[in-house]
């Protein structure tokens, strides 16, 4: 299956999984490399075989799902965005918790990769922000439905390529050298609860004073699955609290209803104060 005939297949086959072919434009090759040898092991001639194999086989479906899985990330991803966190968001979010005679924040990283964003934030709280709120602890559910993904973040070792944009001091605080690889340390893992969970069937309970949700949602998946999910987050979110995007995502139709755009440049929404009120109730 050459570029072209792997653009075709995949227009064709992402609406069917509530996917978008614009989100997949840019990293197609590696999709499309995935679907190359699952063809190859299927014994199929080509893309156009293998449409017809999922139409006779649609638990065929799930195995194209997991092809489709976009899992780059890297610590402290965007640099503009943790600066911002923890200059402004984060302080802010803290002292209103205090106020409200609150112990604890709570954060959710969605599409967590192997926890490199996850352990950004618990970074951030537990070596820069801590010191000033002694009496507010964080904790931080990190999810994704890739188990391997879900089995690296809990153990917690990285090569050097993903720490690269990793503040020093950070990475100094953070890790304990392994031979190549750079380990969490443990009083930091032991914060983070990891769960295999898929987006469109799952959620943890809420509520969370801060949820990033980066470079999966707003990317991959089309409107109507975007809406449906952001309802899901809002409904999860204190009042007042953070949803942080891609720096290169927009929200969906109707967003502004629940959130107001703090700083979109670098992918920050707050939602409205007011408790949120299921339209489905009434
Ligand atoms: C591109 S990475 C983004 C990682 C991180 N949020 C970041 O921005 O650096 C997308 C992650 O979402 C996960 N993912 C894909 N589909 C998912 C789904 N339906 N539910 C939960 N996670 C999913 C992938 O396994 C991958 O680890």
């Amino acid at each position: 299956m050459n570029d072209r005939e792997c653009i075709e297949f995949l227009q064709l086959a992402l609406p069917k999984m509530e996917m978008r072919w614009v989100g997949f434009r840019k990293v197609r090759k590696q999709v499309c490399k995935r679907i190359n040898r699952r063809i190859n092991e299927l014994t199929l001639s080509n893309s156009s075989a293998y449409m017809r194999y999922l139409d006779a086989c649609p638990e065929e479906w799930a195995q194209l799902d997991q092809m489709c899985r976009i899992t780059i990330s890297r610590f402290y991803r965007d640099r503009g965005l943790f600066g911002h966190l923890e200059n402004d968001e984060l302080p802010e979010i803290a002292r209103k918790a205090i106020g409200r005679g609150e112990k604890e924040l709570s954060c959710w990283s969605i599409g967590c990769a192997s926890g490199e964003e996850a352990y950004t934030v618990l970074l951030i709280w537990e070596k820069r922000l801590k010191p000033r709120f002694p009496n507010l602890e964080i904790k931080v559910i990190a999810s994704d439905s890739d188990p391997n993904m879900i089995r690296r973040g809990e153990a917690g070792c990285y090569g050097p390529g993903s720490m690269k944009d990793l503040p020093e001091e950070l990475m100094e605080a953070g890790f304990d050298r392994s031979g190549e690889q750079l380990c969490i340390k443990d009083r930091f893992k032991n914060k983070i609860k990891f769960l295999n969970q898929d987006i469109r069937e799952a959620m943890p309970d809420g509520p969370f004073h801060l949820i990033l949700c980066r470079n999966l949602v707003f990317t991959y998946f089309n409107e109507r699955l975007q809406q449906r999910i952001l309802k899901g987050i809002r409904e999860r979110l204190t009042p007042g609290g953070i949803l942080v995007t891609g720096i290169h995502e927009t929200l969906p139709a109707g967003s502004n209803d629940l959130f107001l755009s703090e700083a979109p440049h670098i992918g920050i929404y707050r939602s409205y104060l007011r408790p949120w009120v299921n339209d489905d109730a009434h």
